[in-house]
């Protein structure tokens, strides 16, 4: 957008990470493992190799490259993995960010199977939201999609970072057909109990997890919202996160006490990358511009290339803004074209 072009009120000043679809970054998702202590059937095969100790960045260089973006005027970060509480002493990097000066929001998306004994520590260390995959409220059927999760565990953990005084937490379902569509009205009402938001997100076929037809089992958006729809009345809400999700809220009597949230994430059927603000960095310091893209750059040879070079640093990241695609490409001819599985990448 030239400076010409941008809407009435706006400063002319654009931020160093702006792209040249006139989109400003403002929001890192860090990816800290690619290692999980489950193995969602959506995310990863079930033999999985995971990456090498020394190829990961240290918790030291993530800290190092969040001060960057942070000065280059990111004010949210969310940690992702693989399952981000498995990283060895992942509490030091969260207090370490918790003190940059500049970040607003210090955010984390969890299997929930730590937050027992996490969760206060969490909330000590300034993590504000936080959100929590749970697909399923039936033991034998969460163990079946995770492979390997106990459902009590998250049950318990979801208690626990209430109970520590998590500001927002907001649960994550993916529904897939013949696992888990018969469960969108337990989950919401499972939301409406805890008093929880709540967002059912498309699967997107990130890398191969094996024999899955994923076109096959993917249930939309829209779908689920009229099977929510033929219990609850839902009406749009104009609140955003700035994220994918677009956000609805119940208006029915039978919930009216409830002040929740329903997000539907669904990068399948609805295309919300013209607001974009959003890059990821994955454990071995990728800087990916786009979760459905392959274009990246390779943060960590900078980091241990130039060590201690901050501008260095900060002037990669402001030059890898000219190739942030324009959108998502899940698909090529109905062939998905993501090789990296998203526990690489972080969501
Ligand atoms: P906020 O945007 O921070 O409010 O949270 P979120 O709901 O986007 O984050 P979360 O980590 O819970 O991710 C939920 C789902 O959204 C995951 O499946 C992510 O992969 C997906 N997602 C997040 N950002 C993007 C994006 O930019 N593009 C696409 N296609 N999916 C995304
Ligand atoms: N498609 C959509 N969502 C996915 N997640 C993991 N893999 C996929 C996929 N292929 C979700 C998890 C978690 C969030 C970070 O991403 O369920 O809630
Ligand atoms: Fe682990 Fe999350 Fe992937 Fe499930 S979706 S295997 S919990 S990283």
């Amino acid at each position: 957008m030239s400076k010409a072009e941008l809407p009435s009120g706006l400063s002319p000043k654009l931020s160093p990470l702006t792209d040249k679809f006139g989109r400003t970054v403002n929001y890192l998702r860090l990816s800290v493992t690619d290692r999980c202590d489950f193995r969602c059937i959506y995310c990863m095969s079930e033999d999985m190799t995971f990456l090498p100790r020394q190829q990961l960045l240290t918790l030291e260089e993530m800290t190092f490259l969040s001060q960057a973006f942070v000065e280059l005027g990111v004010n949210k970060i969310r940690l992702t993995g693989g399952e981000p509480l498995v990283r060895k002493n992942i509490q030091t990097l969260i207090s370490n960010l918790g003190e940059l000066d500049g970040l607003d929001d210090l955010l984390l998306t969890t299997n929930g199977s730590q937050l027992e004994q996490m969760s206060s520590q969490l909330a000590d260390a300034g993590v504000s939201r936080i959100n929590i995959s749970i697909d399923s409220l039936c033991p034998e059927r969460f163990e079946a999609i995770t492979r390997t999760g106990k459902l009590e565990r998250v049950l318990k953990g979801i208690e626990a970072a209430q109970a520590a005084g998590i500001k927002r937490i907001k649960l994550n379902s993916v529904i897939v057909r013949g696992k888990n569509d018969d469960e969108i009205i337990p989950l919401v009402e499972f939301a409406l109990e805890k008093g929880l938001d709540i967002s059912f997100i498309e699967e997107m076929p990130m890398g191969d997890v094996g024999c899955r037809d994923r076109q096959g089992t993917m249930v939309t958006s829209e779908e689920i919202r009229d099977v929510i729809e033929t219990a609850y009345s839902l009406v749009p809400s104009t609140e955003t996160s700035a994220g994918p999700s677009r956000y609805y809220r119940i208006t029915s009597e039978k919930a009216a006490d409830s002040n929740i949230r329903i997000g539907f994430i669904s990068p399948n059927s609805h295309n919300f990358c013209d607001t974009c603000n959003r890059v990821r960095v994955t454990s071995e310091g990728r800087l990916l511009l786009c979760l459905g893209n392959e274009h990246s750059v390779d943060l960590k040879a900078v980091i241990r290339r130039y060590p201690g070079d901050m501008e260095k640093l900060k002037n990669t990241i402001v030059e890898a803004m000219n190739i942030k695609p324009e959108r998502h490409y899940f698909y090529d001819d109905d062939k998905p074209q993501v090789v990296r599985l998203m526990n690489m990448t972080g969501g």
